[in-house]
């Protein structure tokens, strides 16, 4: 799937694209259906809400679970994402996020590229972010907020958040915030919150400035976050364990557009649980290793 010129201008001046409905009610079932599985395990991938058993994110899906292994090589997904970085690209992080029903925590104002210089040395910002949600989006169930353009700001300072939520996260301070805000339009147009059907995929840039609420409301808002980064730019240090931060930098390999309604074989290395590898950490740079 390729992005016409309007979009790739769109995306320059926004920071993300919007695509409602992208796929359909069956396929998005078949990823729905497979949640409840991953969630109720009892393994380091499965990050609970502080003080609760809601799962707050879900690491490697693609690794475990074969409608998610499938997903992770949907050309509809990663189509758009090649043609704009005009090359091919690998899976640098995978996330199943819950935002359940009356238990789903904030995501504070942060960018991920911030996380992924700051932890993981990535080189440069050419990395995007992929949400497809699963559920229906509203303004009750915590919808993703961004603020439009803020991409343009580059690597903003952060802070590093290991208190508010249950996951540790480069937090962008509130003045900053609402400077950027105001830049944007204040009232008018300074923060956006796509409400969508389950199904809608959102592409946004690594450096896009981005937050959601609680989820106060009966409805989960179960939503895929993929990081795909473009294979040049893979990253040099694996101080965060292999399940957050991937290592694999083989360039993915496209599966035919009906991937989740057929049972294309794909594999699934870690079904049975995380090996010893997948919770290794290192402080060491690789190419220092490697030299
Ligand atoms: C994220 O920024 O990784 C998650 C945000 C959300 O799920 O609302
Ligand atoms: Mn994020």
């Amino acid at each position: 799937m390729k992005l016409t010129p309007a979009q790739r201008a769109q995306f320059e001046r926004d920071g993300y694209l919007f695509f409602p409905g992208h796929f359909s009610a069956e396929e998005t079932k078949v990823l729905t259906d497979a949640v409840p599985a991953l969630y109720s395990r009892r393994e380091a991938f499965n990050v609970r809400e502080k003080g609760s058993d809601a799962v707050r994110t879900n690491f490697a899906a693609h690794l475990i679970s074969e409608p998610f292994a499938r997903l992770a090589r949907h050309p509809r997904m990663v189509g758009p994402v090649m043609d704009l970085f005009e090359e091919e690209v690998y899976m640098h992080q995978f996330k199943i996020n819950g935002k359940m029903a009356f238990e789903g925590d904030v995501w504070q104002w942060h960018q991920d590229y911030g996380t992924w210089l700051n932890d993981d040395l990535m080189p440069t910002e050419r990395a995007m972010n992929v949400a497809i949600f699963l559920d229906d989006v509203s303004e009750f169930n915590g919808p993703l907020m961004f603020i439009p353009g803020s991409h343009r700001k580059g690597v903003i300072e952060a802070q590093h958040d290991l208190t508010t939520t249950s996951y540790p996260l480069w937090t962008i301070d509130h003045a900053l915030i609402r400077q950027l805000v105001d830049r944007a339009g204040g009232k008018h147009g300074g923060m956006v919150a796509p409400k969508s059907p389950a199904g809608s995929m959102i592409l946004f840039h690594s450096c896009l400035v981005h937050a959601s609420g609680s989820n106060l409301s009966p409805f989960n808002r179960v939503a895929v976050y993929l990081s795909l980064c473009a294979v040049s730019n893979h990253i040099r240090r694996f101080k965060r364990p292999e399940y957050i931060a991937h290592r694999d930098f083989t360039p993915i390999a496209l599966l035919p557009d009906d991937c989740l309604l057929k049972p294309y074989p794909v594999e699934t290395p870690w079904k049975d649980g995380l090996p010893e590898s997948a919770l290794r950490t290192s402080l060491e740079n690789i190419d220092t290793v490697a030299a």
